[in-house]
């Protein structure tokens, strides 16, 4: 059972002044004025996004006898996107819903009249037209000749022979590394290959704060798998990949799987499913399961001239697997575990006015677990704090914290989701070496003596995981 929810849905102006003013999230290039949907992580988002990576490689490849990692460039050669379509599939003059963000190429049928697209001035005059797919809510955007890719050279020379692309999926650089992962692990099929990494793309219309930029990052998964057995392994990882947001603490009900319409598949897909979150705008893509079938194997096999199937011993048979790809996004996971976190508590007592700002994390997510306060600056109390610290820091990521008042400072760590706080107060130094642990959701607060402090936060921690969702 998830913590009681105070708020009915989280303003998101309020969540993103949070981020700033906590070190979660920055505007990117901020003292420059900012460059366009950039962020940045601060101290404590970027130990958000290191725990939910690492929640994310312990579930696929740590814990799995099936799944290899890999960490392949960002740079990779020209050819990869001929053969993978997205050289020729993104360069087309296109128009862009600013509602649902769907894109139409200028001669798709159902747009009303063909729209003519050049360099002449006059053509820029022609009226907005509203979007087939959301039912004429929204409008299109002008046509512009776009390619998703961000283009660089790679050298000093910019010519044509030296042009390259940032990759718009870090999909690619695990099929390009089929064959030499198969031949240095000698894996049988099915078996998977994970990669964590950032992905560009030059989005027409970015926003909705990290869930849509031109840079972010990726956690895919290609799992090979015998043709034929293809469809019970696209059940199996929607399944494995609903099960894994639930784990991270997310609530049930703001989670839901949506079935792809044929008219929705990317080129290279045979099925497709989204893990969707229900944002305050309303449900959006976390993470696209899809069926990409022998397509990106092939095509490379194609280009490269080089072989990429697979022999099956126990048949004697030799075929180009078919593969399953779970493709999440870390900005996307993040801004969903902060949205579902954030909860504002009217006083329990009605006395005071101002409200409590809590993010609700599940303790695996949460950037930092322990908080050590000293009551005060006391010099009589801050050695002894100063040694919890140094001892509970050992063990889980902690902050020490003796700046403003005990009641601000427990203000702070509950407005950036820390589970538990730590504090040493004078009977602490004078009478029993005892500490008091106060919790985050339910402001209790109970005594453990120092000595067994480590074990005690462990076993809250564990036991607060339970209740703020299944154990990531
Ligand atoms: N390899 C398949 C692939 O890239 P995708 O649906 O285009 O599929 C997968 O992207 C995931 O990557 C999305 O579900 C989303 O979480 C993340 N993603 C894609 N574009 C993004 C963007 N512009 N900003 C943030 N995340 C993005």
């Amino acid at each position: 059972m998830a913590q009681q929810r105070y708020l009915a849905q989280v303003d998101m102006g309020k969540l993103v002044s949070l981020c700033k003013r906590r070190g979660l999230v920055f505007p990117g290039s901020e003292i420059y004025g900012g460059l366009g949907s950039t962020w940045d992580y601060g101290p404590l988002g970027v130990e958000l996004k290191r725990n939910v990576k690492e929640a994310w490689w312990r579930a696929t490849v740590h814990r799995r006898d099936d799944v290899v990692g890999l960490d392949a460039a960002i740079l990779m050669h020209p050819r990869t996107w001929e053969a993978s379509g997205h050289a020729e599939g993104f360069a087309d003059p296109l128009m862009e819903c600013t509602s649902c963000n769907q894109r139409f190429r200028t001669d798709d049928p159902r747009l009303a009249a063909p729209i003519k697209f050049g360099p002449q001035a006059t053509l820029y005059e022609m009226p907005r037209r509203t979007c087939p797919d959301c039912g004429g809510v929204g409008t299109l955007t002008d046509p512009r000749m776009f390619n998703l890719m961000f283009k660089t050279f790679v050298g000093p020379v910019e010519d044509s022979a030296s042009q390259a692309w940032l990759r718009p999926e870090t999909a690619q650089g695990i099929f390009v590394n089929f064959a030499s992962v198969l031949a240095a692990t000698r894996l049988k099929l099915p078996f998977g290959i994970a990669q964590i990494g950032k992905s560009f793309r030059n989005e027409i219309t970015p926003g909705n704060f990290i869930f849509r930029t031109r840079e972010f990052e990726q956690m895919e998964l290609e799992y090979f798998v015998k043709p034929g057995t293809d469809d019970q392994w696209l059940d199996y990882w929607l399944k494995e990949r609903l099960n894994w947001y639930l784990g991270l603490g997310l609530r049930q009900e703001n989670l839901r799987l949506r079935e792809h319409g044929k008219d929705e598949l990317a080129h290279y897909a045979k099925a497709c499913s989204d893990v969707e979150y229900r944002f305050p705008w309303g449900w959006a893509e976390l993470e696209g399961i899809a069926n990409r079938t022998d397509f990106d194997l092939k095509r490379h096999s194609d280009f490269s001239g080089q072989d990429l199937s697979y022999f099956d011993q126990e048949t004697g048979e030799r075929y180009t697997p078919y593969v399953i790809e779970p493709s999440g996004g870390v900005d996307r996971t993040v801004l969903a575990l902060l949205v579902d976190a954030y909860d504002e508590e009217p006083d329990p007592t009605g006395k005071e006015k101002e409200v409590r700002t809590v993010l609700r994390f599940h303790p695996d997510i949460a950037p930092v677990k322990v908080a050590v306060l000293p009551l005060s600056r006391n010099e009589k109390l801050v050695p002894t704090a100063r040694q919890v610290y140094a001892t509970v820091r050992q063990r889980f990521m902690a902050q020490y914290d003796d700046a403003q008042s005990i009641g601000r400072r427990y203000r702070r760590q509950d407005e950036v989701g820390t589970p538990l706080c730590v504090t040493v107060d004078f009977q602490t130094v004078e009478q029993d070496n005892q500490v008091t642990i106060r919790h985050r959701d339910t402001m209790a607060q109970v005594r453990v003596p120092i000595p067994e402090l480590v074990p005690a936060l462990e076993e809250q921690l564990a036991a607060m995981g339970q209740t703020s969702g299944p154990t990531a």
